[in-house]
């Protein structure tokens, strides 16, 4: 039977004259999953098994803003550098059986999942977020919220005809924004919910996916799990959020997303933590995404600070920095106001990487512009600007982070990277960045 659907598949590519195209992972991502045969037992997204034409495993995903989509329609997606695009948010509600999406996203969904086939990307639906994910522990609370829960979920999928679902509870057992509902059972009542899901006939065939924290889930003491394995075998993967990490609320200045952080001063987690931290509670690594960030956080920091002084040069790391004076960030940053708490919030501080070339930080090309100092922190391996004039100093990503990142990505046995966000890039630096890196590419196989 298997056989005689490839050679049917093969017929009807030969009929079709339609070139396949795939994004395709380096040679020992490959090797390496190959030594593994049923590795990641979740349904989705991987090629072929005998890796003739084996396309995938390697996953090059990102998160579209849907609230942006104004300005920046899908149609204007680099939808070539992507296999996995993931739409966020639509929301938790008040009513179990109603998860909500703006008007925006109403319009902009049905577009991002039609040039998702178009350009042969898989699409996901991304529920929750910071400010989304109030009512979650409600609605995974008993078996019959789980199962109202659910159809609101299904009806998304058949509604909008995305190709999976991603959770984005922050946090399952933990608070979050503020103000969410949180249950002592909250991360077995998720377990449950997945389960649950995969065995619906439409669940079953979906890619379910989670963004989670560096830590992994925590279980009715409040402490990370010390075995997560059986969410492996209903999700297919997770993205790590490895950003946000150090910021405004922080007491110095750090790096946004550290890819390591045992050689730092204070350690308080990056890639390097968090990929040991859930593959020692049994998380594969080849159902790990890296949550990668193309922005950085701002800092007012003085000019002795910063430089330390006597006519230096050099940036100094984890400076103290002047927290009652939190810099602007880009033109879409937030603004101070209040959260969905109802608290008071300041101004976010937040640079996009493209906010940084626009602010005057970076050159076009993505290096510091003339008259900014640069540093690049050796063990976080992410650098720092700093405008002396307006004592404005900026942890973010680069080029040669992303590059970095995409290494430990390959050395880790990693399923691959999602970028927050991705109309956060410049020219696509930083994609290209992490892919090269990675060794991936896109390639067409003739179809003569
Ligand atoms: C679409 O992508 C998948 C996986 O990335 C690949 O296996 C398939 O051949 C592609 N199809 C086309 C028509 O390019
Ligand atoms: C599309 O993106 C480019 C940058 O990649 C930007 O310059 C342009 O304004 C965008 N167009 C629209 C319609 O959003
Ligand atoms: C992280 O830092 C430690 C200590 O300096 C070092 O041994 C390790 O190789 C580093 N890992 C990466 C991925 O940079
Ligand atoms: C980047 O741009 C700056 C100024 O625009 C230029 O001096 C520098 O040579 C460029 N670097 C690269 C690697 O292209
Ligand atoms: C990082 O390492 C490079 C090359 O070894 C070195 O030139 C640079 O000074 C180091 N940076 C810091 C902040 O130590």
């Amino acid at each position: 039977m298997f056989p005689f659907f490839l050679i049917l598949a093969a017929l009807l590519q030969i009929v079709l004259c339609e070139p396949k195209c795939g994004l395709v992972p380096p040679k020992n991502a490959i090797d390496s999953n190959a030594k593994t045969p049923g590795g990641g037992t979740g349904s989705g997204v991987s090629g072929s098994p005998d890796g003739s034409d084996d396309f995938t495993d390697v996953l090059a995903n990102g998160w579209y803003p849907g609230w942006l989509a104004s300005d920046n329609p899908p149609s204007n997606i680099s939808w070539s550098k992507y296999n996995t695009l993931t739409f966020a948010f639509a929301t938790t509600t008040t009513d179990i059986g109603t998860i909500a999406l703006d008007s925006i996203s109403q319009q902009a969904l049905p577009q991002f999942v039609s040039e998702g086939k178009v350009h042969n990307v898989s699409t996901i639906l991304s529920i929750g977020g910071w400010s989304g994910s109030m009512y979650f522990s409600n609605a995974m609370a008993t078996s019959q919220d789980r199962s109202t829960f659910m159809k609101a979920v299904l009806g998304l999928v058949n509604q909008y005809g995305v190709d999976g679902i991603e959770f984005d509870w922050e946090y399952p057992g933990k608070q979050g924004i503020g103000c969410n509902t949180v249950s002592s059972s909250d991360s077995a009542n998720f377990l449950s919910f997945l389960q649950e899901l995969r065995t619906d006939p439409i669940g079953s065939e979906l890619i379910l996916a989670a963004a989670v924290s560096i830590t992994p889930f925590v279980g009715s003491d409040g402490a990370p799990m010390t075995d997560v394995s059986p969410f492996a075998d209903v999700l297919d993967h997770i993205s790590v959020m490895n950003y946000d990490i150090w910021g405004s609320w922080s007491s110095s200045v750090g790096p946004n997303a550290p890819l390591n952080d045992t050689c730092a001063p204070t350690k308080d987690g990056s890639a390097v933590s968090a990929i040991e931290a859930w593959t020692s509670a049994g998380f594969p690594a080849d159902q790990i995404s890296l949550g990668v960030a193309a922005y950085g956080h701002s800092f007012d920091v003085s000019n002795s600070n910063a430089l330390g002084g006597s006519g230096s040069q050099t940036l100094k790391l984890y400076p103290p920095f002047n927290a009652g004076d939190q810099p602007h960030g880009d033109s879409q940053d937030g603004q101070a106001g209040t959260d969905e708490c109802g608290n008071q919030t300041p101004v976010g501080g937040i640079f996009n990487f493209w906010g940084l070339v626009d602010g005057g930080f970076l050159t076009p090309n993505g290096t510091a512009a003339s008259g900014i100092d640069y540093v690049f922190d050796n063990c976080s391996q992410t650098p720092f600007v700093y405008n002396p004039t307006s004592d404005v100093m900026v942890s973010y990503d680069d080029a040669t982070s992303f590059a970095a990142k995409g290494r430990f990505i390959n050395e880790m046995g990693l399923k691959g990277f999602s970028v927050w966000h991705i109309l956060g890039d410049y020219d696509d630096i930083l994609i290209d960045a992490i892919s090269d890196a990675m060794g991936i590419e896109m390639v067409c196989s003739s179809s003569s």
